[in-house]
């Protein structure tokens, strides 16, 4: 029999399943399914996690920029594949988004040991430090550290309470001071898989249960800052004031209409904070973040030159300033071809008639592709919703992307 015969018994589903309700269970019980990065429900489910690794006879660590990494040794000396993603949500987030990647990883060990199967390749299963926009301005934060994407200056960002990410990471067990030093190289992973939710309608539209993916779309954030004039909202005639928010208001439209006039790409401001937000005041001050997403760099450049543009003329006609700022960007990545044909054939393999897609979501993978070959394996998000509590993914169909995982590492593991 082959390894590749034998896969038909990977996963254990109850086993799988019981893992999934157990992660959802560290999350904040008033604000679901809601595990926030460098919170106490973040190091419980972490803790968790690292029991399991440890369960399974995996070499524990946790690297500077605070990923949490179960090494399992290989036949050879090569360098390892890796599979990852991350536990982090959204805030409101679902019980799905990146932790099915993780415990994808998890319960394909545990096969791998049931059934003596060892691969060439050492293997290790990561979960990515805050993957999910943080509160210091920063996404993909233990990703970007792997790959030497972490710069000095986003360590240096602080949060609403004027914490740095590198002390967030400091007391989390990182150590920020290392993360250049002990990045990656090229040629040090010899391929990065991940399994994940689509977080999109195509699979459950189409009653499609798996889908190779092809490439990510790239992601660029503006902080974009509207200084206006606080004031009294009883004495201060409509014609004296410079109201931020109204200000805010118009940018946050037209944003909505350049964004619209682009075929291939999407747009939202979902972060808004406005000062002093008191219902007699003019507002003075608000802060607002604005992402662009496409899969091809000149419409996100164009998009962003547009948007500057705007701002620049809507400060001008109200008498305020508007400062744009890029927060992050992430470039869009294609997937490796090799690992699209395996993905490909692994899905189809497992589920007929599986799709081959692009991914809107931003993922580990995008940073992870800076210095190594990626794949991914998509399985379908319910109603196509995602970053919301009714997340949804039955788990048969996670256990058919655990599966399609099992073998595209199997063929990985053989091509390179
Ligand atoms: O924002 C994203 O696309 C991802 O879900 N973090
Ligand atoms: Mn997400
Ligand atoms: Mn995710």
């Amino acid at each position: 029999m082959t390894h590749q015969d034998l896969i038909s018994q990977i996963p254990a589903i109850d086993r799988l399943a019981a893992d999934i309700e157990t992660m959802a269970a560290f999350t904040d019980p008033e604000h679901p399914f809601t595990r926030r990065p460098f919170t106490a429900f973040f190091k419980q489910g972490r803790q968790w996690l690292r029991e399991q690794m440890a369960a399974s006879g995996l070499a524990i660590e946790l690297d500077a920029a605070g990923n949490l990494i179960g090494r399992r040794p290989g036949q050879e000396d090569l360098p390892p594949i890796l599979i990852g993603s991350h536990t982090d949500t959204v805030a409101g987030g679902g019980r799905f988004d990146g932790v099915i990647g993780v415990l994808a990883g998890l319960e394909i060990v545990r096969c791998l040991d049931e059934l003596s199967i060892l691969l060439r390749h050492p293997l290790e299963i990561v979960d990515f430090l805050a993957e999910e926009p943080t509160d210091f301005g920063v996404s993909t934060v233990g990703s970007r550290g792997m790959s030497g994407n972490l710069t000095a200056e986003m360590l240096a960002q602080t949060d609403g309470r004027g914490v740095t990410l590198a002390e967030a990471l400091l007391d989390l067990g990182g150590r920020p001071a290392d993360i250049a030093a002990e990045a990656r190289l090229p040629g040090d992973i010899a391929a990065y898989l991940e399994m994940h939710i689509e977080q999109g309608p195509v699979l459950h539209q189409r009653a499609i249960p798996l889908a190779a993916v092809t490439g990510i779309v790239g992601i660029r954030r503006f902080s974009v800052v509207v200084e206006g004039e606080a004031n009294h909202a009883g004495t201060t005639p409509m014609s004296l004031r410079k109201d931020a928010l109204v200000a805010a208001a118009r940018f946050v439209i037209d944003a909505e209409s350049i964004i619209r006039a682009e075929e291939n790409a999407v747009g939202t401001v979902g972060y808004l904070k406005v000062v002093p937000n008191m219902a007699n005041v003019v507002p003075g001050r608000v802060e607002l973040i604005v992402e662009m997403r496409s899969i091809e760099p000149e419409t996100i450049d164009g998009i962003g030159q547009e948007l500057q543009h705007r701002a620049r003329e809507i400060a001008q006609a109200r008498g305020i300033a508007i400062s744009v700022s890029r927060l992050t960007d992430a470039a869009p990545v294609q997937a490796d071809p090799r690992l699209i044909e395996i993905a490909t054939q692994a899905c189809r393999e497992t589920a007929p008639g599986a799709l081959v897609l692009p991914s809107g979501a931003g993922h580990d993978a995008t940073q992870i592709a800076t210095i190594a070959p990626v794949g991914m394996i998509f399985v379908p998000s319910r109603g196509g919703k995602s970053h919301t509590p009714k997340e949804w993914t039955d788990v048969a169909d996670i256990a058919l992307g655990v599966q399609a995982l099992a073998r595209a590492l199997l063929k990985a593991d053989v091509v390179f």
